[in-house]
């Protein structure tokens, strides 16, 4: 069991210096899967990964990949980094996982200097980094890197529980459990990567502050990643894991019960010039990135960040309740590290989907129907106005909607909520400004998952409606004959048959 620490890293260190920070939110994460573009370049990672940043994220990433990015998961918009930890899974009696919510994530910015008034860097091009090692499961306190992780219990009731730990806390956290990775901060002036991803930079003598060694001289800016996850919810289902040794349900998607194998990895994705600017000028102790006046005036709204999203391309289901963990990841409680097994039948090496065919939007069967993407429903009033009110909510699926609005004669069918279907003859005027890459993915309720892809097909979101349109529907002629177009229509006859709908969908790769 680790002992409670009296405060946290951040809060010491801040008592002894005003040091400048800022904390910079994130959003859901941009993807959830099997990747780790640091550890595993071109191929399936050995355990899931939660990744917030930039949507470039890939199996292989460079610096300029990065950059091509069209959104970002986190608030500064000069900022397309990725960050990304192992995620957090309950682990039921039963011997099921099922993922645990995120309910916030944050990475701070921390202008820590050592005692020779060195200037802090900004991460340079095509600079990377892990921190953490995903295969210990013993805790060694002289061990810098192993001390830069830590698990801190919230506890808004103030009923006793909060405390922070080197170890998963082994009692319930009724506001959610974070978990905490500092980075390293001292580099060695010349590698952006080295083999194992580490010894290119170093810790500072205290860990998250003091000076550095002088085979890494160079200061950069420092990095912290806390990622809250919504444990409060499993109270009900509370137990030891298995053993007292575990003592409590909470598991990382690499197999390990008591938290010490945690790790973070980082890529620079950062306009380099406007990051240094920001760590010379960012002088606000506050930790609020709206005082920061090079990212204030450019920051994403929440939803902004919430929508950017891509689902996984790892043919394995992640969500949901499964009876194992996704890649070969028994559970290992230690103490002895854990032993990497790549043999138990999961997809491995480079059995990933193409981007193109991934999609929150699944095609439909429904002849002359195509998707046209996702949209948020207006604040006031509906994008398509007619429910299905006599669909069986629990039986579900795109082609059922579809199907069902065009046998009524719509021309448009829309899902939404995993089990809702409405039809229309137009989309009210505020959606169609709305079309875009945004993130219908709550699963259909009749749909399952593709039992083959695994990719579920999803039906809309909470308050995002994913849209079909009969493409073969003529405009309303008046004495022409009626025709149909037999090849897809381009977009100039698109647009010509729907002049409101501005954006044209990404055109996900047909399903069937
Ligand atoms: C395992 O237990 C969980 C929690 O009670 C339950 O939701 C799930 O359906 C069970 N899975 C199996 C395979 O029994
Ligand atoms: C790897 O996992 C498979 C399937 O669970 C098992 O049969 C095999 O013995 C394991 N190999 C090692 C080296 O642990
Ligand atoms: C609704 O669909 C579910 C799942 O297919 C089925 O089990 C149930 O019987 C259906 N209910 C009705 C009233 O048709
Ligand atoms: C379309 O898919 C649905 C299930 O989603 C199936 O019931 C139906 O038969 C399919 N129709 C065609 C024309 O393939
Ligand atoms: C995948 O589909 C094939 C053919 O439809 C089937 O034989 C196989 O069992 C499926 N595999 C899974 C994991 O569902």
């Amino acid at each position: 069991m680790g002992a409670p620490l009296a405060l946290s890293l951040v809060l010491i260190v801040c008592a002894q210096y005003a040091a400048a920070f800022f904390r910079m939110t994130c959003g859901r994460p941009v993807t959830v899967m099997r990747a780790d573009p640091i550890v595993n370049p071109g191929a399936v990672s050995n355990h899931v990964h939660q990744v917030l940043g930039g949507n470039a994220f890939d199996f292989t990433q460079t610096y300029d990949s990065l950059r091509a990015s069209s959104c970002s998961s986190c608030a500064a918009r000069q900022d397309l980094s990725v960050y990304w930890t192992p995620n957090l899974w309950y682990h039921a009696k039963n011997g099921s996982f099922h993922p645990v919510n995120q309910i916030t994530a944050t990475v701070y910015y921390l202008q820590r200097y050592g005692s020779n008034g060195e200037r802090l860097r900004a991460f340079p091009k095509g600079f990377r980094m892990l921190a953490g090692d995903m295969t210990l499961r013993s805790f060694d306190q002289d061990d810098p890197a192993q001390k830069a992780v830590t698990f801190n219990c919230l506890d808004a009731g103030n009923t006793g529980a909060a405390g922070q730990y080197n170890r998963l806390p082994t009692h319930n956290c009724p506001s959610g459990m974070r978990t905490q990775i500092f980075f390293p901060s001292c580099w060695d002036g010349q590698s952006l990567d080295s083999p194992n991803h580490k010894t290119h930079v170093a810790y500072p003598s205290g860990v998250d502050s003091g000076t550095c060694p002088s085979t890494h001289p160079i200061r950069l800016i420092s990095i912290f990643y806390e990622i809250v996850y919504d444990t409060g919810s499993w109270n009900d289902m509370w137990w030891d894991g298995g053993s007292s040794d575990i003592g409590q349900p909470f598991i990382l998607s690499m197999g390990d019960p008591v938290g010490y194998g945690f790790h973070g990895d980082f890529i620079n994705g950062w306009d380099v010039d406007l990051l240094q600017k920001v760590v010379d000028e960012c002088t606000a102790d506050s930790g609020v990135i709206e005082e920061c006046g090079p990212l204030a005036s450019d920051l994403r709204s929440v939803d902004e960040m919430n929508d950017c999203a891509f689902p996984g391309r790892v043919p394995e289901p992640v969500t949901g309740w499964l009876p194992e963990l996704p890649g070969c990841n028994p559970v290992q409680p230690g103490p002895t590290a854990a032993v990497i097994n790549t043999t138990c039948g999961a997809p491995q090496s480079t059995d990933f989907v193409p981007r193109a065919s991934v999609s929150f939007i699944a095609d439909t069967n429904v002849s002359q129907w195509e998707s046209l993407g996702c949209a948020h429903e207006p604040k006031d009033g509906r994008i398509l106005t007619q429910l299905w009110t006599g669909a069986n909510a629990t039986a579900m699926g795109v082609d059922k909607c579809v199907q069902h609005c065009k046998d009524s004669r719509w021309r448009y069918a829309g899902l939404e909520n995993g089990n809702e279907c409405w039809c229309g003859t137009s989309l009210s005027s505020p959606a169609t400004q709305l079309i875009g890459p945004y993130t219908c993915d709550t699963p259909c309720a009749g749909g399952g998952s593709i039992a083959n892809g695994t990719l579920p097909e999803n039906c809309g979101a909470q308050g995002k409606l994913a849209i079909y349109k009969d493409i073969g529907a003529p405009a309303p002629t008046l004495g022409k004959p009626r025709c149909r177009l037999r090849r897809k229509p381009n977009l100039f006859e698109q647009l010509m048959m729907n002049q409101r709908v501005l954006a044209m969908p990404t055109s996900p790769a047909r399903r069937r």
